[in-house]
């Protein structure tokens, strides 16, 4: 299975994910495509023999789908199977989004059906909630919505703020994803929960 991961800053959930298929061979990492020119996991993958790709965003202002149409080009051209977001902060419209049903995945930073959306981890802290963690989904056209593929979760500790907690919930979603992908690319649709 060919796989193409979408990323826009550091990317050490794509690392993860491009590690893990090279190691073990249960799918090929075949492009990685940022809407940052700048993002930092763009050089981890070249690094990695992994083709990237960056198409920044900002020249199309508010027009999603013209940025989309652009990122279309280079994103069929590497004919993938599977199509990951990992750190990805872009919303896809929905016309996007259908073209990859089935065979498109996500990881957010929180245990959903909670917190879609962003500062997950602020918002878990303010809740009071003793539990944190993160889900991989299938992608549908509603934000952060979607099968859920997989969840890990770790307590919520005295003293964490948004920092600590995210770090913490990092280490995890390093962890999961690939479990998720792995299965996936099986066609194995039993969640992995951590
Ligand atoms: C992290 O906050 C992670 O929780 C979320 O995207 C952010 C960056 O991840 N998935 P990455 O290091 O770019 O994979």
């Amino acid at each position: 299975k060919r796989v193409a991961i979408l990323i826009s800053g550091g990317g050490s959930n794509m690392i993860r994910l491009v590690e893990t298929m090279q190691a073990e061979g249960y799918a090929a990492p075949v492009l990685v495509a940022s809407n940052d020119p700048t993002a930092a996991g763009l050089a981890k993958a070249a690094v990695k023999g992994v083709p990237t790709v960056a198409v920044d965003h900002r020249p199309f202002g508010k027009d999603r789908a013209a940025f989309e149409a652009e990122l279309l080009q280079p994103l069929l051209a590497a004919e993938p199977d599977v199509l990951c977001l990992a750190g990805f902060m872009r919303v896809l419209t929905p016309g996007f989004v259908t073209r990859f049903s089935g065979r498109m995945l996500n990881i957010h930073p929180s245990l959903l059906p909670k917190y879609p959306g962003l500062h997950t981890h602020q918002r878990a802290l303010d809740a009071g909630d003793a539990e944190a963690g993160c889900t991989v989904h299938e992608v549908t056209p509603v934000l952060d919505d979607g099968p859920i593929l997989g969840q890990a979760r770790v307590p919520v500790l005295p003293g964490d703020d948004a920092d600590t907690l995210a770090a913490r919930v990092l280490t995890m979603e390093h962890q999961l994803y690939p479990a998720v992908l792995r299965r996936f690319v099986a066609g194995d649709r039993t969640p992995v929960l951590l």
